[in-house]
């Protein structure tokens, strides 16, 4: 068990001795946070509906079952930061309150990414693209600005996100055409000199990858090299029904801790839907829709065995890693918040999330609760 959570599991129970209640957390009012916190933060990203409080039935379920939190939108930097000299922390704010109210563990997402930035980063006020002094100088400004702003607030901070792809090459975003490999060290710098007391860490999916495993080790030898801070490596854990192959997966969360980081699970969600690819024989739309939504109305219980199995066959490979893993973060508290129901085409029914739509936990996540209730008597 990790220091930190000896603590909080002798603060619980003798808070609980004190109130006369349960000497441990084994009642039956246990959440996923009690059964598993003494092993890692357990946590969830919120929608703005949820962080406001508007979402009464997941706010219920956030504070029973979690115990860290990440912005899934609010935080990124079209929405703090539309034009080069406004910057709009309204949402992010409103965030951060729902977290120091509900004594919860925040993570920022994310302060450089291709996606979901906005357009004026790379121009200047004639369209032009902008030299690289200028982009460093603006990303200099966004980072220092952002986080100075979250300032004691954040456990840590997705500092870059997915920059590196399958091959282990870096994502030819604007980021690298203008400023190459760089841009994820100074990105790192920046982040330190502006906090350096908030943790720092690089986020991606398809971590199961071979090609940009060995990309992700590199990168953080580079960064090491150069003496910059790195805590941990956030993998974000979108799966399907067939990928990724969990022998993998723990290669990767094994080769990442051997460089002397953490390991994060950083946005977990598993889409029930079979992985729908346009093959020779889906020639036409209606046919893929078809492919792609099967379940419009619920999922029969043949998938949902399935898809529960595999689920707990994860869990239970981060609880056996729980000494390099420092925290699970769902990407959404129940399916139907999930980016999933819109991707890759809008208005199907997926079921990917740890709760389902009645805000009632899956399968597999009683069962981790029980086998932890019995485990901790
Ligand atoms: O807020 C506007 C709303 O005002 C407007 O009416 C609506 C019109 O479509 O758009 C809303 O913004 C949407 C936003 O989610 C909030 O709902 C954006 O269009 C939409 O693109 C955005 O999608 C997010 C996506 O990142 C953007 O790339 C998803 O919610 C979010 O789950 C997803 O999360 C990413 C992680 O940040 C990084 N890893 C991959 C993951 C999944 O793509």
């Amino acid at each position: 068990m990790k220091v930190r959570h000896i603590a909080a599991a002798i603060l619980a129970a003798t808070f609980a001795a004190s109130c006369g209640g349960p000497q441990t957390t084994t009642n039956k009012e246990t959440g996923l946070k009690d059964a598993v916190g003494d092993k890692f933060l357990i946590g969830t990203a919120l929608n703005v509906f949820q962080s406001s409080g508007q979402d009464t039935n997941a706010v219920k379920v956030v504070k029973k079952h979690f115990n860290a939190i990440v912005a899934e939108n609010c935080m990124k930097m079209e929405e703090v930061h539309p034009s080069e000299d406004v910057y709009t922390f309204d949402k992010a704010d409103q965030f951060i309150k729902f977290g120091e109210e509900n004594g919860l563990t925040m993570t920022g997402h994310c302060l450089i990414w291709h996606s979901q930035c906005p357009e004026w980063f790379f121009v200047d006020k004639d369209g032009k693209q902008v030299s690289p002094e200028v982009l460093k100088q603006r990303m200099k400004d966004h980072i220092y600005t952002v986080a100075q702003h979250f300032k004691g607030k954040l456990k840590g901070w997705d500092v870059v996100n997915e920059a590196i792809v399958e091959d282990g090459s870096y994502r030819k975003s604007k980021f690298y055409e203008i400023l190459g490999e760089e841009f994820i060290p100074l990105a790192f710098q920046y982040a330190h000199e502006a906090d350096p007391d908030v943790e720092l860490y690089y986020n991606d999916y398809g971590m199961d990858n071979e090609g940009r495993r060995n990309g992700v080790v590199k990168l953080i030898r580079t960064l090491k090299e150069r003496g910059l801070r790195i805590d941990a490596v956030g993998m974000q854990g979108h799966m399907g029904m067939d990928y990724p192959k969990i022998e993998e997966f723990e290669k990767s969360m094994l080769a990442f801790a051997a460089e002397g980081v953490k390991v994060m699970i950083t946005e977990w969600d598993m889409s029930a839907l079979p992985t729908a690819s346009r093959t020779a024989n889906i020639s036409d739309t209606v046919a893929f829709k078809k492919a792609l939504n099967p379940y419009p109305d619920a999922l029969p219980d043949s998938v949902s065995q399935v898809w529960n199995a595999r689920m707990k066959q994860f869990f239970n490979l981060f609880e056996k890693h729980a000494d390099i893993v420092d925290r699970v973060t769902a990407w959404g508290v129940s399916d139907g918040d999930s980016w999933k129901n819109g991707f890759p085409i809008r208005g199907r029914r997926d079921y990917p999330l740890l709760f389902d739509r009645n805000y009632q936990p899956k399968p597999f996540v009683s069962e981790i609760i029980k086998e932890n209730q019995t485990s901790n008597k």
